[in-house]
C-alpha cells in the first residue's frame, strides 16, 4: 500500500460510508471492510474504525464479527455500536437503555489527544438505543453527555485505553451535527494512528475513466439523465471515458417532474454539448397508470422504479441500441438507505435500487461510477469536469420526483385510537409554551437510531419564535411516542378537526403540487435564499381541515451537508407571509404548514 490507510468496518449503520468520507477529507485513504472479512484483509492499515449499526450490542446481535482484528497492534476507535462492542470485549457492560437522539453536550473529564484543540464541552449528535454502563480494567471514562442541561448524565459517552490504544464514542462524530467531529476524526487518524496525509481526490477522474473503459469494453452506455446533478456529472464522466458517440442519453418525463423542468433539461444537455445522442420521451401517462391504486410509500417507489426500466428497455429497442450497459448516477446515500449493504435497515427503496435493477446489477448490466460518493464529492467532481456552477448547485431532486412528495391515502386512519391517546400529552407540553399541539392522521417516513419509522407528525399552532417551536418539538419527541415530525401551522388560528381523504396520484393533484412547489422555489430565489438552503421539498397530503379544502401543503426547507442528517432551516417572516398569501389562496388547499423536523427523526422527503 503506497498511502497510509484506515479500515472502516461497516456494521450497517447509516453513516458507515460517511466515516470513510470524513477520513478521506484528511487526505488519508479509507476503505470499507465487512465485519466477517478475514484477518488478512485488515493487515497494512494504520488504524481501524468500527461503525454504528441497527443491531443491538446489548442483545448480542451481530456480535460474531471477526474479533481477531482487535489483536492487531493498531489503534481502534468505535462509534455507537462499535463503541459498545469495544467496551464489551474488554470487560465492560452494555445495557438496552432508553432511546436517545439529537444534540447533546459532551463533557470531557480530562485533556486527551483525541480531543486536542477542542473545548471541555462539545456539541455532539446521539442516535442510539444501547448504552455502555461500565468499562473494563484498562479503560477510563473520557467524557459523559447531557441531552439537556437539567437531565441526567449519560456516562461513558467517550471511553479509552491509552495502553491498548482502543477508544469508543457513544455519539457520532462523523455527522455534521457533531460540531467538531471532523477534528476528533482527524485527531484519531493523523494523531493517534500517525497517518501521513498523502491521498487526494485528484486521481479520482483518472481512476474512474480507466474503470469505465474496462467495464464497458467495446460496448456503449445508455444513461437515464434526469437533469439532476448526479446523472449530469455521470454523463460528463462517461463522455470523458468513452467519447460522446458511445454514450446515449435518455431523459424520461415521468409526469412527476417540477413545473417546466423537462424542457429545461433538454436545453441544458444541448448547452453541455451532449445533445447529439440525447433522447426524450414523455411517459407521464405510463407512470400514472403504474401508480394507480398505489398508496404506501414503498409501493409507489417500486412502481416508479419498475416503470423507469420498462420505459428504458422499450426505448432502447425502439432506438436500436443493443449491447449497452445501463448507466446510473447513483450516489452512496441511495444505496445505504435502500438497505444496500448487508446490514443496513431499509429506510426507503431509492428509485435506482428497485429489485429489477438489483437483478441487472447482479448480471453485470449496470454501471455506476459515482456509487461511492456523497453529493459534496459529486459536486466537486462536476466542477473539475467543467460543469457550470448553477447546474452543480441545483437543489437535489429525488429520482421518483413529486411521487415522493404527493402523499396518497385510502382515507382510513388505522391509528385513530393511538392518536387520541398521545394527543393530551403532546398538548400539555405545548401548553407550557403558550402553543397547542395535536397529532395529525397522516404518516411519513423517518429514521430513528438507524431504523425506518412510519409515523405521525405533531402540529404546533400559535405564535412563537423559531427557537421556542424547535424546543417544544424536541420535548414532545422526547416524551411522546409514535411521532416522527413536528409541523408549525402557518394558516390563521388553531386548526381543530382533520379528515384524511382518499386520494391517489393523479395529474390534477400533481399539477397543484407543481404550482405550490413553483411558488416556494420562486420565493426562495426572490429572497436570495436558494443557495443557502440544501433543499426545500413541498409536500401535499390529502387532509381536510376544519371542514375545508382537500390538500394540506407542507414546506420542508432543510440545511444539510450530505443529506444523511439535516436540520430544518429558518425562513424569514416576509417569505412566510408571501407563501401564506400565494398558497392559501389556491383552490383545494386546506392549510399551510412548516416542517420543523431534523433528520433524524424525520427524513428529508415525506414519501
Ligand atoms: P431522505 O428523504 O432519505 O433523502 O432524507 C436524502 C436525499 O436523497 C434524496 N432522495 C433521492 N434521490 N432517488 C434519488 O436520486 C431517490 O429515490 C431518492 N429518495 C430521496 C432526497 O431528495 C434527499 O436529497
Amino acid at each position: 500500500m503506497s498511502h497510509d490507510a484506515i479500515a472502516v468496518i461497516d456494521f450497517g449503520g447509516q453513516y458507515a460510508h460517511l466515516i470513510a468520507t470524513k477520513v478521506r477529507r484528511n487526505r488519508v485513504l479509507a476503505e470499507i471492510r465487512q465485519p466477517e472479512d478475514p484477518l488478512e484483509m485488515f493487515r497494512g492499515y494504520k488504524g481501524i474504525i468500527l461503525s454504528g449499526s441497527p443491531s443491538l450490542a446489548s442483545f448480542g446481535e451481530d456480535s460474531d464479527w471477526n474479533k481477531a482484528v482487535l489483536d492487531l497492534d493498531v489503534p481502534v476507535l468505535g462509534f455507537c455500536f462499535g463503541h459498545q462492542e469495544i467496551a464489551k470485549h474488554y470487560g465492560g457492560t452494555v445495557i438496552n437503555g432508553k432511546q436517545e437522539w439529537g444534540h447533546a453536550d459532551l463533557h470531557l473529564l480530562r485533556e486527551h489527544p483525541l480531543f486536542e484543540g477542542l473545548d471541555r464541552v462539545e456539541q455532539v449528535w446521539m442516535s442510539h438505543f444501547d448504552s455502555v454502563t461500565s468499562v473494563g480494567p484498562d479503560f477510563e471514562e473520557l467524557g459523559y453527555t447531557l441531552l439537556d442541561p437539567e437531565g441526567r448524565p449519560h456516562r461513558f459517552a467517550a471511553i479509552g485505553s491509552d495502553k491498548l490504544r482502543r477508544y469508543g464514542f457513544q455519539f457520532h462524530p462523523e455527522v455534521d451535527d457533531t460540531l467538531h467531529g471532523d477534528e476528533m476524526i482527524a485527531n484519531f487518524v493523523l494523531g493517534i494512528c500517525g497517518c501521513r496525509p498523502t491521498w487526494t481526490m485528484d486521481s479520482y477522474v483518472a481512476e474512474q475513466v480507466a474503470r469505465i473503459r474496462e467495464q464497458v469494453g467495446d460496448g456503449s452506455v445508455f444513461l437515464l439523465a434526469s437533469g439532476g446533478v448526479d446523472s449530469t456529472v455521470a454523463a460528463r464522466l462517461f463522455a470523458e471515458a468513452l467519447g460522446p458517440d458511445r454514450l446515449q442519453l435518455l431523459h424520461v418525463d415521468n409526469g412527476l417532474m417540477r413545473k417546466d423542468e423537462s424542457t429545461q433539461v433538454v436545453q441544458m444537455f444541448r448547452d453541455l454539448g451532449l445533445g447529439d445522442n440525447f433522447h426524450f420521451i414523455d411517459a407521464g401517462e405510463t407512470f400514472l397508470r403504474a401508480l394507480e391504486g398505489k398508496i404506501e410509500p414503498e409501493a409507489k417507489r417500486r412502481a416508479i422504479g419498475d416503470t423507469f426500466i420498462e420505459v428504458f428497455e422499450s426505448e432502447a429497442r425502439r432506438l436500436g441500441i443493443a449491447d449497452h450497459l445501463l448507466g446510473q448516477g447513483t450516489i452512496y446515500p441511495d444505496t445505504i438507505e435502500t438497505g444496500g449493504t448487508k446490514r443496513a435497515d431499509t429506510i426507503k427503496t431509492h428509485h435506482n435500487r428497485v429489485p429489477v435493477i438489483e437483478e441487472m446489477i447482479a448480471a453485470g448490466r449496470v454501471i455506476e461510477p459515482l456509487a461511492d460518493l456523497y453529493k459534496v464529492e459529486v459536486r466537486e467532481l462536476g466542477e473539475m469536469l467543467g460543469i457550470p456552477r448553477e447546474l452543480i448547485w441545483r437543489h437535489p431532486f429525488p429520482g421518483p420526483g413529486l411521487g415522493v412528495r404527493l402523499l396518497c391515502s385510502d382515507g382510513r386512519t388505522e391509528s385513530g385510537d393511538q392518536l387520541a391517546e398521545i394527543a393530551p400529552a403532546a398538548d400539555a407540553i405545548a401548553d407550557t409554551f403558550g402553543l397547542r399541539a395535536v397529532p395529525l392522521p397522516i404518516r411519513s417516513v423517518g429514521v430513528k437510531a438507524d431504523l425506518r419509522s412510519y409515523e405521525h407528525p405533531v402540529l404546533l399552532s400559535g405564535d412563537a419564535d423559531y427557537g421556542t417551536l424547535k424546543k417544544t418539538a424536541g420535548l414532545i419527541f422526547k416524551s411522546v411516542g409514535g411521532l416522527n415530525r413536528a409541523l408549525w401551522n402557518l394558516a390563521p388560528g388553531h386548526p381543530e378537526t382533520f379528515r384524511l381523504l382518499p386520494a391517489e396520484m393523479t395529474r390534477d393533484r400533481l399539477d397543484l403540487l407543481r404550482e405550490c412547489d413553483h411558488l416556494v422555489m420562486a420565493g426562495l430565489r426572490r429572497h436570495g435564499l436558494y443557495d443557502r438552503i440544501w433543499q426545500c421539498p413541498t409536500v401535499l397530503a390529502p387532509l381536510e381541515i376544519d371542514g375545508r379544502g382537500r390538500e394540506l401543503c407542507i414546506i420542508r426547507p432543510v440545511l444539510s451537508e450530505r443529506a444523511m442528517t439535516a436540520t430544518a432551516a429558518e425562513l424569514p417572516q416576509e417569505l412566510l407571509d408571501d407563501l401564506r398569501r400565494d398558497i392559501l389562496d389556491l383552490p383545494d388547499i386546506s392549510g399551510l404548514m412548516y416542517d420543523l423536523t431534523s433528520k433524524p427523526p424525520g427524513t428529508i422527503e415525506w414519501e
